[in-house]
């Protein structure tokens, strides 16, 4: 049923996670226990969610192994830096209750700080050390990958950005190709929003299946990692009920006419000044 991709640095991620933003702790603990209870072995939060407390609470209350739980977080833009990262990256592994991830991602390039290089440079020590297992960044545009890469010869495994079917990142998804960078799609779903459109509610109805399902097939199938966010147990169920099925190029078809070029639903990474 679970479904893992390949990084370059030989690790496996599971091809469905559960997305932890705008859940607080309380929250998150519950949606954790009941994602992993239904089967998920990938969860994706972030210092900044405020909520690594609560997962690493669903994580020790749901009894599974952490050695089967893929577990990412991601460094906040204001802890950016050689020596800030080290101590941002302790403080949430504290939080977590684990002494490691699975993946540690910079959160953001953040270019007007002019840090991502330096911060890029703890990460790599943080893998030498065995407690960030991969690393890899977030919302990173061509020129800040290539910057890293070139500086450090150390290659990111993954970039997660918006993407969605209205926001596909054509042209950026061929540029990870050429480096062996997988992409991960954060608001896979629109935010829920694209849920309603006739288009995809029709693919689901020949399927028998939900709008969101669909949308997270279409993620999967393309070869993307995919972190649909609930936190409704019912829904969370749901978005993990896709295993069963594929789409058809008809399918893929009606999916792809929906991009709609550059309207991002996020920031900018390029000029975001947070
Ligand atoms: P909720 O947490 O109440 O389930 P994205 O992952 O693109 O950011 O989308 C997340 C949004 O979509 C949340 O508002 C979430 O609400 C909603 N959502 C998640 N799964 C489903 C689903 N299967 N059906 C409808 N809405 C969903």
């Amino acid at each position: 049923s679970q479904v893992s991709l390949k990084f370059a640095d030989g690790r496996l991620i599971p091809q469905v996670g559960l997305g932890v933003w705008q859940t607080p702790n309380e929250t998150a603990d519950v949606a954790v226990r009941t994602a992993l209870e239904v089967g998920y072995r990938h969860i994706d939060t972030a210092a900044i969610y405020g909520n690594e407390e609560g997962v690493g609470k669903g994580i020790q209350s749901s009894g599974v192994a952490r050695g089967d739980i893929f577990l990412t977080t991601k460094l906040w833009n204001d802890e950016q830096g050689y020596e800030t990262t080290l101590k941002a990256f302790d403080d949430s592994l504290k939080r977590l209750g684990t002494d490691y991830v699975d993946l540690y991602l910079i959160h953001w390039p953040s270019p007007h700080r002019e840090l991502y290089l330096d911060t890029w440079k703890a990460f790599i020590k943080l893998k030498e050390e065995g407690r960030a297992r991969s690393i890899g960044v977030s919302n990173f545009c061509p020129e800040h990958l290539e910057k890293i890469i070139a500086e450090t010869g150390e290659t990111p495994v993954i970039n997660q950005v918006e993407l969605h079917p209205d926001f596909q990142q054509t042209e950026l998804r061929a540029f990870h190709d050429k480096h062996g960078i997988i992409t991960q799609s954060w608001s896979p779903l629109g935010r829920g929003k694209l849920l309603e459109h006739s288009d995809i509610a029709a693919v689901a109805r020949k399927h028998g299946r939900t709008a969101a399902q669909v949308v997270i097939r279409w993620h999967m199938d393309q070869g993307l990692v995919v972190i649909p966010k609930s936190a409704n147990p019912d829904r969370i169920k749901q978005n993990f009920q896709v295993f069963d099925f594929t789409l058809d190029a008809d399918d893929m078809a009606v999916l792809a006419k929906l991009d709609n070029g550059g309207n991002r639903m996020g920031p900018d990474p390029m000029t975001a000044d947070f």
